[in-house]
Formats: C-alpha cells, sequence, structure tokens
C-alpha cells in the first residue's frame, strides 16, 4: 500500500514537474537532497520525496510553521528556513525529524518558540536562530533558551545579542560547542570583557561576528582554542572600529591561526593598510587572511612587505571589493616575499572612477616576480591596460591565472614562464586585436575561460585565427561564450585536443556545427544555446553522430520547422544527443513559434504537409491543365460554331476551294426541317418554275464530303440562305447548325443581307432562335399565309414577295415592308 502511494506520489510529481503547476515539484531533488531555495513558497510542500535528508526552503515566504508539518519526512537530517517571513511555529513543528542535526530559522520574524519544541530534537548539532525577535535576547534571557534547548550535542550555534549581553553559566553544559554566530542587533554592543562575567573562557573554535561597533583589546583572551574568526563589521556605526579589530588581534601573538577574515565594513573615508595596523598580524602564525569590502584605499608597500617576511604561515591572501588606486600592477611586488603563499586573491578593488586607458608599446615587456609556492593568482576586474608581453618569474607552480574582467583593451601579447597553468580565465577582455600566439605559452592549459572577450572580432581581424588554440593540446574545457562569434575560423577545433570533454559557444551568433579533429573521442558537453543555428545540414549532423556520447545545448536558437529542414527535425526527434530539446522552439513557414518537441510529435503529419507541398507544383500544373481543358471545351461549345467554321474554311482552304465566286451556283440554299419535307418541295417546284435554282440538301450535296462542309459549300454557292421556319424546324437542332454556319459566313463575307426567312407557321419574333433574333434586322421575313393575315397575304402575294427576295439587287423593288412579322 505505501510503496502503491510512493509510486503515485513519484507519478503525479513527475506529471507536475512537466506541466510544472506547482512550485514545489520546482524544488531541485537530487538523490536524497531537495533544493526549494528562492521559489516564493507561501507554505510548506507537502508532497515532498520520504527518503530526503537535506531540505532546503530558504529564501520563500512562509509565515507558518505548522504542526507535524514534517513528520513524513523522518530522515531529515538538515532543514533549511532562514529568510522566511516565519512568525510563528506551531507546537509539534518539528515533530518527527528525529535524526536532524541542522536546523536554520535565521532571518525570520519569529519572537517565541512553542513549548518542547527542541524536546525531541536529540541529535541537534547546528542551530541557527539569528536575525529573528526572539524576547530571550532581548530580555537577556538565553538561559531560557538553553534550559530549552538541553541539547548536550550542540557544536554550532547562531545567535542575536543585545547590549549588556553575558555568557551564562550555564554555557559550560555545551560542551561541544566550537562553532559560534553571534549578531550584535545594536550598535551599543561592545565586545569586551563584561560578556564574560559568568564564564571566563569558551571553547570555541570557529567564531563569526555579525557587527561589531567596539571590540576591546582583550576580546579574543577568552577564546584560548580559536583557530578561525570572521569579522563581518557592519556599516551606519558611530565609529570605524577597524583600529580596534587589528589591536584585538595582538593576543594571537605567536599563536597558530587559520583563518582570519575580515569583511563588510563600510565607512567612507576607508582606511589604509598600514604598519600601524598589519603589525599585528606579523608574529601570528596565520594561514588564511582576507580583507574584503572593507574600502581599503590604499596598500603601504612596505607594510606588506615586512608582513611577507614575517608571515611564514600565510598560505591564501585576499584583497578584494575595496577602493585601492590602481598602481600599475605594483599589487605584485606585495607578495613577492612570502616564504608560503599558495593563493592571492586580488579583485575588484578599483576605485569607482577607473583611471584613464595607459598607453603601453607592444614590445614592453611586463615582468612579475612571483613566490616560487604560489599556485593560484586571481587579478581579477583591477588593470586597465593593453596586453603586453607578461614573462612570469617562479611560476612553475602556478597552476591557475585568472585575469578576468580586466579592462584590456588589445589582447596582443604573449605569456612566458606559465608552463604549467592548467587554468587561465581572461573573460571579459576586448580582443578586437588579437596575437595568434597569444596562448602559445600555455602547453599544459587544460580549462580556458574566455567569455565575452570580443573573440569573434579578433578572429576576424586576424590571419590564420584558426591556429590560436594550435599549442594548447591538452584542453578539456573551452569557454567561449558571449564572443559575437559569427563563424568559427577554420580549423579552431581541428586540432588532436584529445582529452577536449567541454565547449561553450553559447551566446554567439554561429550558423553551423562547429568541426571537431576525429581524435576528439572524450567530448561531453557542447553549448550552442543562443546562437543563430536554423537548423543542421546533414554534413552537421553527420559530424555530431561521429562525436560518440555528447550532450549538446540548443536552447535560444532560431530554428526553422519547414520542409527543408525536415531531416534536422526527424533527427532531433530520434536523437539522444541534444539534451535540451524540450526547450526548443522553432518557427514555422507560417511565421509562428513552436515547441520542437510538438512539431516532433506532429511529424508525421508534418512530413505528410510537405510531401504535399513537395507535389503541389505538379498538382498545381495537372489542375491547371484540367482548367484550361475545360474552359477550351467551354469556349468550344459556346463558340462552337465559330471554331467549327474556322476549320472548316481553314480546311476548304487546305482542298483548294475557291474563295470568292462572283457567280452563284444557286439562287438560294434551302435550310428547313425534314418533317416539312413535304411543304418544302411544293415550295421548291413553285419557286423552280419561276426560274429560280435552288439547293436543297439531299438533292444537290456532295457524296463523300462531311455534311458540315456540305452546308458551307451549299451556302458559300448560292446567293441567298432560307430558312424554312416552322415549330419542327425550331425544335431541330440541325436547322440551328446550319443557322450558325450561315451567320458565319454572312459576316465572314459580308453578305448579311442574304437571309430570307419562310415564316410558315405561326412564330412570334421573340420565339425566335437567339441567333436569328441577333440578326433580325438584317433579315427578309416572308410569312406564309395563313388564317390571321388572310386576305392580306394569299399564297400568290406571298410567291410573289419570295420571287422579289431572291432577285439580285439591282432587280429587287422593296414593295412590302421588311420585318413585316408582327
Ligand atoms: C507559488 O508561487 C506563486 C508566485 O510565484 C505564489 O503566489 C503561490 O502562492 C506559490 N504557491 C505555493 C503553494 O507556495
Ligand atoms: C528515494 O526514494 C525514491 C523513490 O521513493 C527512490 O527512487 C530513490 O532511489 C530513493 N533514494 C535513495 C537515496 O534511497
Ligand atoms: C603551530 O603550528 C605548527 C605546525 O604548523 C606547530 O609546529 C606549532 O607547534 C604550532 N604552535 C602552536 C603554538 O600551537
Ligand atoms: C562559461 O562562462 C560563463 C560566463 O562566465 C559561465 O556562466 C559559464 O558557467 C561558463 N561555462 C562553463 C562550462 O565553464
Ligand atoms: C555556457 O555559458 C553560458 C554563459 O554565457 C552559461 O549560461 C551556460 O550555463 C554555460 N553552459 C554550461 C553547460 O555550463
Ligand atoms: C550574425 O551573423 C549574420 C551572418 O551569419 C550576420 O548577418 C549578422 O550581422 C551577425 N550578427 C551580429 C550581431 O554580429
Amino acid at each position: 500500500m505505501n510503496i502503491m502511494k510512493i509510486k503515485l506520489f513519484w507519478i503525479l510529481t513527475a506529471l507536475q514537474e512537466v506541466k510544472g503547476y506547482s512550485n514545489e515539484t520546482k524544488c531541485n531533488v537530487q538523490n536524497t537532497i531537495v533544493d526549494c531555495c528562492n521559489l516564493a513558497l507561501t507554505t510548506i510542500p507537502s508532497h515532498l520525496p520520504v527518503n530526503a535528508t537535506s531540505l532546503d526552503l530558504s529564501k520563500n515566504s512562509i509565515k507558518i510553521v505548522k504542526g507535524f508539518a514534517f513528520q513524513s519526512l523522518r530522515y531529515i537530517t538538515d532543514l533549511d528556513l532562514e529568510r522566511n517571513l516565519i512568525q510563528l511555529i506551531e507546537i509539534n513543528a518539528f515533530h518527527g525529524l528525529h535524526r536532524l542535526r541542522s536546523l536554520n530559522l535565521n532571518f525570520n520574524s519569529i519572537t517565541l518558540f512553542p513549548d518542547g519544541m527542541f524536546d525531541r530534537l536529540n541529535g541537534l548539532q547546528d542551530l541557527s536562530i539569528a536575525g529573528n525577535t526572539l524576547q530571550y535576547f532581548q530580555d537577556n534571557k538565553i538561559t531560557e533558551i538553553l534550559n530549552m534547548l538541553k541539547i548536550l550535542s550542540l557544536r554550532k550555534l547562531s545567535f542575536d545579542i543585545y547590549p549588556d549581553f553575558k555568557f551564562p553559566s550555564q554555557w559550560g553544559t555545551l560542551n561541544k560547542l566550537i562553532n559560534l554566530g553571534i549578531f550584535a542587533r545594536s550598535a551599543k554592543v561592545q565586545f569586551n570583557k563584561e560578556m564574560f562575567a559568568h564564564v571566563n573562557v569558551l571553547q570555541i573554535m570557529s567564531l563569526y561576528i555579525d557587527v561589531v561597533p567596539f571590540i576591546s583589546e582583550d576580546f579574543f583572551e577568552h577564546f584560548p582554542k580559536l583557530d578561525s574568526i570572521t569579522l563581518a563589521i557592519g556599516r551606519d556605526l558611530p565609529n570605524n572600529p577597524i583600529d580596534q579589530v587589528f589591536k584585538s588581534f595582538g593576543v594571537f601573538k605567536g599563536r597558530n591561526l587559520t583563518n582570519i577574515e575580515i569583511k563588510s565594513g563600510r565607512f567612507d573615508n576607508g582606511f589604509t593598510l598600514n604598519h600601524k595596523r598589519m603589525k599585528y598580524l606579523w608574529s601570528i602564525c596565520l594561514k588564511r587572511l582576507t580583507l574584503c569590502n572593507l574600502y581599503i584605499k590604499n596598500i603601504f608597500i612596505y607594510a606588506m612587505q615586512v608582513f611577507s617576511v614575517q608571515s611564514t604561515c600565510l598560505e591564501y591572501l585576499e584583497i578584494s571589493e575595496n577602493t585601492i588606486m590602481d598602481q600599475g600592477g605594483s599589487f605584485f611586488t606585495l607578495i613577492q616575499n612570502f616564504e608560503n603563499l599558495k593563493v592571492f586573491k586580488f579583485i575588484s578593488n578599483w576605485r569607482r572612477s577607473r583611471s584613464k586607458r595607459s598607453q603601453q608599446s607592444r614590445l614592453y615587456t611586463f615582468k612579475v616576480l612571483l613566490p616560487k609556492t604560489l599556485e593560484e593568482l586571481y587579478i581579477e576586474d583591477n588593470i586597465a591596460s593593453d596586453m603586453v608581453n607578461v614573462e612570469i618569474i617562479n611560476g612553475l607552480n602556478l597552476r591557475v591565472l585568472s585575469l578576468r574582467d580586466n579592462d584590456i583593451w588589445s589582447c596582443e601579447g604573449t605569456f612566458a614562464g606559465v608552463i604549467n597553468v592548467e587554468y587561465f580565465d581572461m573573460s571579459g577582455w576586448t580582443c578586437k586585436k588579437l596575437s595568434i600566439n597569444l596562448l602559445y605559452g600555455f602547453p599544459n592549459l587544460k580549462t580556458l575561460k574566455a567569455s565575452g572577450s570580443l573573440l569573434g572580432h579578433g578572429f576576424a581581424n586576424t590571419a590564420k585565427a584558426g591556429s590560436f588554440l594550435s599549442k594548447n593540446l591538452r584542453l578539456q574545457d573551452i569557454n567561449f561564450s558571449s564572443n559575437r562569434i559569427n563563424s568559427i575560423p577554420n580549423g579552431l577545433f581541428l586540432r588532436q585536443f584529445e582529452q577536449l570533454s567541454a565547449v561553450n559557444m553559447s551566446h554567439n551568433n554561429i550558423t553551423i556545427f562547429p568541426k571537431f579533429h576525429a581524435s576528439i573521442k572524450a567530448l561531453k558537453m557542447i553549448d550552442l544555446t543562443f546562437n543563430s543555428i536554423t537548423h543542421f545540414n546533414n554534413e552537421d549532423i553527420e559530424e555530431i553522430e561521429k562525436l560518440g556520447e555528447v550532450d549538446i545545448f540548443l536552447r535560444g536558437n532560431p530554428f526553422q520547422c519547414s520542409c527543408k529542414t525536415l531531416q534536422f527535425v526527424k533527427w532531433l526527434g530520434q536523437t539522444n544527443r541534444v539534451s535540451d530539446s524540450l526547450d526548443l522552439t522553432c518557427v514555422t513557414e507560417q511565421a509562428s513559434r513552436r515547441f520542437m518537441s510538438e512539431v516532433i510529435s506532429n511529424l508525421k503529419t508534418f512530413e505528410i504537409s510537405c510531401k504535399t507541398k513537395f507535389w503541389l507544383p505538379f498538382a498545381v500544373s495537372i489542375t491547371s491543365i484540367i482548367l484550361l481543358a475545360i474552359i477550351i471545351t467551354v469556349v468550344f461549345f459556346r463558340y462552337k460554331y465559330a471554331v467549327e467554321y474556322f476549320l472548316l474554311r481553314f480546311k476548304m482552304k487546305m482542298k483548294n476551294y475557291k474563295e470568292f465566286r462572283q457567280e452563284y451556283i444557286y439562287d438560294a440554299f434551302i435550310s428547313y426541317s425534314h418533317t416539312d419535307l413535304e411543304w418544302v418541295k411544293d415550295f421548291h417546284d413553285n419557286l423552280n418554275s419561276m426560274g429560280f435554282e435552288l439547293c436543297l440538301d439531299a438533292k444537290d450535296f456532295i457524296a463523300g464530303n462531311g455534311i458540315a462542309e456540305n452546308v458551307v459549300n451549299a451556302i458559300d454557292s448560292s446567293r441567298k440562305v432560307i430558312f424554312i421556319i416552322t415549330h419542327n424546324f425550331l425544335k431541330s437542332t440541325w436547322g440551328s447548325y446550319e443557322m450558325e454556319m450561315t451567320r458565319m459566313h454572312a459576316f465572314q463575307k459580308g453578305r448579311e443581307d442574304m437571309v430570307i426567312v419562310v415564316l410558315r407557321d405561326k412564330i412570334k419574333v421573340t420565339d425566335m432562335p437567339e441567333i436569328m433574333k441577333n440578326m433580325w434586322i438584317k433579315i427578309t421575313c416572308i410569312q406564309w399565309p395563313n388564317d390571321d393575315n388572310l386576305p392580306y397575304n394569299t399564297e400568290e402575294i406571298f410567291y410573289e414577295k419570295t420571287k422579289m427576295s431572291l432577285q439580285k439587287k439591282d432587280e429587287t423593288t422593296l414593295l412590302y415592308s421588311r420585318n413585316s412579322v408582327v
């Protein structure tokens, strides 16, 4: 049952993680370490891995720790609730945390602890309750807390003190306590012997004091075992206690100390690191000294030289975040005499206004004398200069050289004497000008950091830029991020970097995958995020596949999901080399942005749509052809007769018909419906007897010619065309064919008046065929006598009219009105 629950929970969290619905699932879980730091949580997440051993909930907005809040998390040893808004801790809040070793409640708004809060926390070793508003401390009743604690196991404690604080006599019961953090909550607190009215000495080894308004010369006498001191001086104090601080170290004369760190003392005038102050450190065998963020405005060389000669134990020296004036690299002279110095950090000590650019000659060689023992040198964010030829003397032990964030305006120079350096950082330089042999002096370089160094410009401006790394064949880790590199110089990575494992080319402007040497087998990570890659072509993909098990990061590139990049998208869908493939987006052909994973999951559809697109041109042409055919057909049927007529004429021309006949064979061609044959015969015979030669199809058509040809021929050979219009005629299609042909012919030949219509039946003009109506104005119309028009129209008159119409023009007298049909 339980296992089921757990499984279900994991599935649920996994699901939520993907969807990102809930803050708590954003907690970073690594093995049993759960990191929920800085997630804007307002309550303690409920579904956390039950086997978690470390839970970091710091920097959230939790106000209340409810009872039994952690009861399912029985394995927690470290619980961090620092910097929340906790006002209330309910009874039993920490119930069940039997294994708790470290509880951090620093910087909340707790005023009271519930009764019995610590009762079951028997194993607690590290308790931090500073930065709250606990009443016990304000009333100087720390004993109450100690009574509550009853924790003999406590090794580390951080708490607030107010003026007149005194270590209580019960302190002695905390005989394992060796690490103390004291947070002075008032500028009136004085660190002096009054604090030790009830206990004389403390067995503390490591002491952290936050805000030191005043410290007496003899304060540290009460800490015979002290080994490490960190003093955060504070700001807005009535007086700068820095002199007292240095003086208070006098008690350590002749003793061994591991660490002294003085930091965060911000006083407007700052102070000078001079002989008067430094002398208190001379005679301590001190291993580490850090002077950070103190507004040190000057270092007196003499004071430092004496210190460096005397402090034979010093291994680590850091002077950072001060306001020391640049003395042209003079800080090197500060350290050369140390006998055992291994690490020197000199970081961000600029005055606010930086000095002007110095003009240094390229030929200038800058010699630096280091302590022989020095292994790590960090001169960061201090120098403003052009690069020169640097020669380091006694640098054989140097492994780390970080010169990052200095204002190096040109990178034309070389290094000598650094052959064992494995880590070199030149990030933040301005390498528009670059010498190709800048790194030739580092044959053992393993890590090269050159982020934000404008190397892109340098490469573009330098001939043979591809050999920039040609002498650094032991490189393992290269960071060229943010360098405005548009294209990687030819051959830059085509060297035998057999141990190369990580390359960061993030935030550049490259478009294609870098080419690596075939001997590179250990490559684990290539970061190409935020470049200008739209896709990889097949060559790139092959290159990647050759590299073996490498994690490639590609977020933030303007990928395109189009049919052109289909191969690439397909590859993305199946490769396991791209680690952030879920974060990739792409722009489609419709210019919309989509998640690459969406496109990949719809790959089939995408592919089909691409194929469709491929076929589209063909489809389009086929469609066009069909459309054209339809149009032609329509046109053909619409203008069928015109076309046919044209073709016919053409054909006849080929057969050498005579185009114009001045003399017609027939006086008229009679077009009629065969159902009216009898009447037509009479009509024919009557006219024939009047002396007219008439063409009746059956009689006169030439055998062997097509009927259409015969018709045209007949029309052509006749002076007039007579249409015998009857109801039958109107019904027959052939009649309209002849009509069309006649019309064509008539207009072709300028014989518009060739048409005679004999209306045998009673038919209105409106009922006439369209063609007939169109040429009506040119038509001679003769009505066959019927009941209506008798006696004005008899057969006699009819034939008379017909006769006159058939006579040649000059013989014709217009006795009748045209278009006399009603
Ligand atoms: C999650 O975070 C949001 C703000 O990012 C906050 O408003 C909300 O209360 C948080 N949820 C929980 C359960 O803490
Ligand atoms: C913690 O529990 C989860 C599942 O309940 C399991 O996958 C994981 O391996 C466990 N971790 C350890 C270190 O036991
Ligand atoms: C200081 O440490 C050295 C070894 O580093 C040791 O020989 C010497 O006894 C120590 N001195 C004191 C006073 O503890
Ligand atoms: C590369 O340098 C950048 C900027 O300094 C840094 O954020 C990043 O972590 C570095 N990456 C590697 C792999 O060193
Ligand atoms: C590469 O450098 C960038 C900073 O430019 C950094 O954000 C990123 O985390 C680095 N990549 C890796 C894998 O460290
Ligand atoms: C990035 O590269 C392209 C050509 O690949 C170029 O047109 C563009 O100007 C470059 N952008 C920057 C900021 O250098």
